[in-house]
């Protein structure tokens, strides 16, 4: 199955054109990069697979869901099957480490209180963290603590399908390759996709097992860092070295 299948994307803000006919595909249990300059429209791709950005035209299948005319009801299952971490980790400041993870689970299930619990205290082992953080709040934790909690908080649910945007921006060298290990861990554990939009060129050589690169509005490539080395040394110079 195809996880995501964007197809000939225009996207514009005004009278600016961001996306000029953008297409791929994502497939099954890979890690999938998103990568481009600076405002060549990279988290505005996240954000329309998300149903949180509009798109001019084009279709996003996501899931076998068409995202142009979706109903409110598949909208709300599909909103299910996802978690997403955006760039700058947005914990609830004044919730507990257990009230964060605890949100959707709150919000989307009708479990009760003891489920929960042992729920949140599974996806925290998941991202490596002990029982005794559930208490602390986010300003306690640093800043791959905080990370770890927003990938638990977004796998609450068991989603297969996990978005982030820059996760490692913000954070130091060593906690940066703690969370690509981590991802690359949950990848191989839990059948997860993730799609990734990333700058952080370790992150595309350790964890991307595809990419695409937005360049002029549309993809300038897609394929493996293999492929790009092979096939466009301009660009491998400019995005991997
Ligand atoms: N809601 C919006 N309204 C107007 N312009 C926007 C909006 N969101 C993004 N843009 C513009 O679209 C371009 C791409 O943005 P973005 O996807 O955030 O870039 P990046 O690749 O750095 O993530 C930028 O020029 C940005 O200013
Ligand atoms: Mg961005």
């Amino acid at each position: 199955m195809v996880v995501v299948r964007a197809e000939n994307i225009k996207t514009r803000f005004g009278s600016k054109l961001i996306h000029d006919g953008v297409s791929f595909n994502i497939k099954e249990n890979e890690i999938f990069g998103i990568l481009g300059g600076s405002g060549s429209g990279k988290s505005v791709l996240l954000k329309q697979m998300l149903m949180l950005e509009h798109f001019d035209s084009g279709e996003y299948e996501i899931l076998g869901y068409k995202l142009k005319n979706i109903s409110q009801k598949n909208a709300l299952k599909l909103q299910q099957k996802w978690g997403v971490v955006f760039q700058f980790a947005a914990l609830f400041s004044f919730f507990s480490v257990f009230e964060n993870i605890a949100i959707p689970l709150k919000e989307y299930t009708k479990l009760d209180n003891m489920a929960i619990y042992e729920i949140v205290l599974m996806k925290l082992k998941m991202v490596g963290l002990q029982e005794h953080v559930l208490n602390l709040y986010p300003s306690e934790l640093s800043g791959g603590m905080q990370k770890r909690v927003a990938i638990a908080r977004a796998l609450a649910l068991d989603s297969k399908l996990l978005f982030l945007d820059e996760p490692t921006s913000g954070l130091d060298p060593y906690s940066s390759r703690e969370f690509d290990e981590l991802v690359l861990n949950l990848k191989h554990s839990f059948d997860l996709n993730v799609i990734l939009v990333t700058h952080d060129k370790n992150s595309m050589k350790t964890l991307l097992d595809r990419f695409i690169i937005l360049e002029n509005k549309k993809v300038g490539f897609i394929g493996t860092c293999e492929e790009l080395e092979e096939q466009n040394e301009r660009l491998f110079k400019k995005f991997m070295e």
